[in-house]
């Protein structure tokens, strides 16, 4: 049977029936609570996103995406522009998965009010299920109120990127007794006030299993704990882009290394004039 298109014109996105699989709910995530566990990778182009999709549960269209894609310094100088830019591009390129598309430094720590404006422009412009926002205790109620008025919040302890500066750094947090309490209390707030998964990033391994425990929501891990409800990775660092990576990455392919032998090949092909041959070009009728 062949596939058709159909166009959705208030997300630029085209369904095709027959649909190749059903896409998962927020609620459904929410009851792999100390079930199968929940496989999230981040996504920031269609094309990726389609690869990935059959294979994932939640994709993550990151704030990451200022250093991997836009080669920024840090997350901080990553806009709404771009994460509504990257996150439809997800969303029209994924068919089964959650998508959660991370709000930006500087458009919700204001005020409730102010992320409720950001999160409901993501949502509206990308078709997104719900929104990602670091932080803990000072960001519960922010969380609640976006959670009570329709928009479905993921929350994101521990090593907390966009809080680089304060933190000194991106090293592993919870080594000391005040840290680990500090960030078992987050976690609890963000959960109480409603958030219906929680990424525990770059902490000490036991915490992430007391919070685990300790929290209603699923928990998702990356460098905390296998006891997590599921694991995220940075795409491109799980496929080898890059040389220097965190030490609780796993590279499951070195990408960078084929695409720069490919490129060798290519480049090497053009100055011999071996490349393009007679199938890759148009021979007159
Ligand atoms: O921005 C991102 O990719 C993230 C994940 C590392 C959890 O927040």
């Amino acid at each position: 049977m062949s596939t058709t298109f159909t166009l959705d014109t208030s997300t630029s996105r085209a369904h095709p029936t027959p649909a190749p699989m059903k896409r998962l709910t927020v609620p459904a995530i929410g009851k792999r609570k100390g079930g199968e566990p929940i496989v999230m990778l981040t996504a920031y182009t269609a094309r990726m996103a389609q690869l990935l999709d059959p294979h994932c549960d939640v994709l993550l269209v990151g704030d990451s995406l200022g250093q991997v894609i836009y080669g920024l310094p840090s997350t901080l100088q990553v806009t709404l522009d771009m994460m509504c830019a990257h996150g439809a591009a997800v969303v029209r390129g994924s068919y089964h998965s959650v998508v959660i598309i991370d709000m930006p430094f500087g458009s919700y720590e204001q005020s409730p009010e102010q992320a409720f404006a950001s999160a409901s422009r993501i949502m509206a412009e990308t078709g997104a299920a719900g929104v990602k926002l670091e932080g803990g205790e000072a960001m519960a109620p922010t969380v609640a109120f976006l959670s009570q008025r329709g928009i479905p919040v993921c929350g994101h302890v521990g090593l907390t990127p966009q809080a680089v500066n304060a933190l000194g750094g991106y090293g592993a947090r919870g080594r000391s007794p005040e840290e680990e309490a500090k960030i078992l209390r987050d976690a609890k707030a963000i959960a109480d006030a409603g958030a219906f998964l929680l990424v525990i990033e770059g902490v000490v391994e036991p915490i992430a299993a007391a919070i685990t425990k300790a929290v209603a929501c699923p928990t998702i891990g990356i460098g905390a704990s296998v006891d997590c409800d599921g694991q995220v990775l940075v795409i491109d660092d799980m496929l080898g882009m890059f040389e220097r990576t965190a030490r609780f990455v796993k590279r499951y392919d070195d990408l960078a290394a084929r695409i720069a032998s490919a490129a060798e090949s290519y480049a090497a092909e053009v100055r011999s004039r071996s490349f393009p041959t007679a199938a890759e070009t148009y021979a007159p009728k």
